[in-house]
């Protein structure tokens, strides 16, 4: 089976075995099946976070369990429960519309519920852990189901156990988080969010506010998946030694860094743009005109091998001109 319309690279890969599960009996089902036959598993969630570079001769497994569950924690308090299958932009407009706060800022961002915990997704201040509570997975070596807390999964800037040292053991099946139902609290010190919010007219924005803000603010700069082959942040932002930063600093003076501690993140787009990627287009793949850290699907008609070949291109280059080694966010296969 072609996994083109499984992932918003929309790169071609075929799978040996395809299979789309939507409870917990078809997918310990399905692994069981995989685990009989000594076939490798793929679980896939939303595809916006991976590029396809060779077909998958094993099974793929699509996650398609569906659900949303709540309960009253306290007078200020809800604990909102999503099942893996759950679109995670449609879960955040599902939150909203109730006028639980706490996922606005993490408004449109592609992929599902049950692979969010992964890399701890974050945006415009916010990061998944800071309103996660627990998540249920299946562990695959003993095919039970277990709970894990904030503090199991260990979530740091895109990363959690899920890819470090429980990689490959699990699979995430349910995701609580915990949100506010009044005084909310309104995050709008990224800087993006409060110049959209004075374009808008907005003094004192609700929480429904904020995420149009953030709404209008990725649709202007990121490529709609549906329209352009992208997986958001191609890389992550690196984060560099103090000394190297001001060494940096001194032949880049327009350099950007965001200190913390001893260290500094330095925006990846930045420093792929002035290393002269932005916008630049080589066969059928280029650096977004907007955002360079995104990687777009040009002409619809890359291979997985292109785009992973010019990301290459684009790694090489930023360390010859700056001394950083850029690392990919996006899992590749
Ligand atoms: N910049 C450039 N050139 C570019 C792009 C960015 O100079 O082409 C500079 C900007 O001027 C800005 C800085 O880099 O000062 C940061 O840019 P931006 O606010 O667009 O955020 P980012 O660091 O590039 C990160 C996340 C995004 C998230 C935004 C907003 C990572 C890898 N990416 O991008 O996440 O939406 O912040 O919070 O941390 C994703 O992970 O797929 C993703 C889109």
């Amino acid at each position: 089976i072609s996994l083109k319309n499984y992932n918003t690279f929309g790169v071609e890969a075929k799978a040996h075995y395809f299979a789309e599960v939507h409870d917990l009996h078809e997918l310990k089902y399905a692994t069981k099946f995989a685990k009989i036959n000594h076939f490798k598993i793929l679980f896939l969630g939303g595809g916006s976070n991976l590029l396809f570079t060779q077909d998958f001769d094993g099974l793929v497994i699509k996650l398609n369990l569906k659900g949303i569950s709540e309960e009253i924690l306290d007078e200020n308090h809800v604990l909102v429960s999503a099942k893996a299958g759950e679109n995670w932009h449609e879960f955040v407009l599902f939150t909203l519309s109730k006028n639980y706060g706490g996922l606005e800022n993490l408004s449109l961002i592609p992929g599902n519920v049950g692979t969010c915990p992964i890399q701890n997704i974050g945006a415009y201040g916010t990061e998944i852990k800071d309103h996660f509570v627990s998540c249920k997975a299946l562990n695959l070596e003993t095919s039970e189901i277990e709970e894990l807390s904030l503090e199991d999964c260990k979530f740091g800037y895109r990363d959690s156990i899920f890819k470090t040292s429980a990689k490959g053991k699990y699979v995430i099946v349910e995701v609580t988080f915990k949100l506010t139902t009044q005084n909310h609290h309104i995050k709008t010190e990224y800087g993006a969010i409060s110049t959209e919010l004075k374009n808008l007219g907005i003094e004192n924005p609700t929480i429904q506010e904020v995420s149009k803000a953030v709404i209008n603010i990725r649709q202007s700069k990121l490529p709609n998946p549906a329209e352009i082959g992208n997986a958001g942040s191609f890389f992550k932002n690196p984060s560099i030694p103090l000394a190297q930063f001001e060494n940096l600093k001194e032949k880049f003076s327009e350099i950007q860094g965001y200190a913390n501690g001893d260290w500094v993140k330095v925006p990846a787009g930045w420093l792929i743009e002035n290393a002269g990627w932005k916008g630049k287009q080589i066969g059928n793949v280029a650096s977004h005109k907007l955002q360079a850290l995104v990687i777009i699907n040009a002409t619809g008609n890359a291979s997985g091998k292109e785009i992973y070949d010019f990301s290459t291109q684009i790694i090489d280059s930023v360390k010859e001109k700056y001394g950083i080694e850029l690392e990919r966010e996006v899992n590749i296969l």
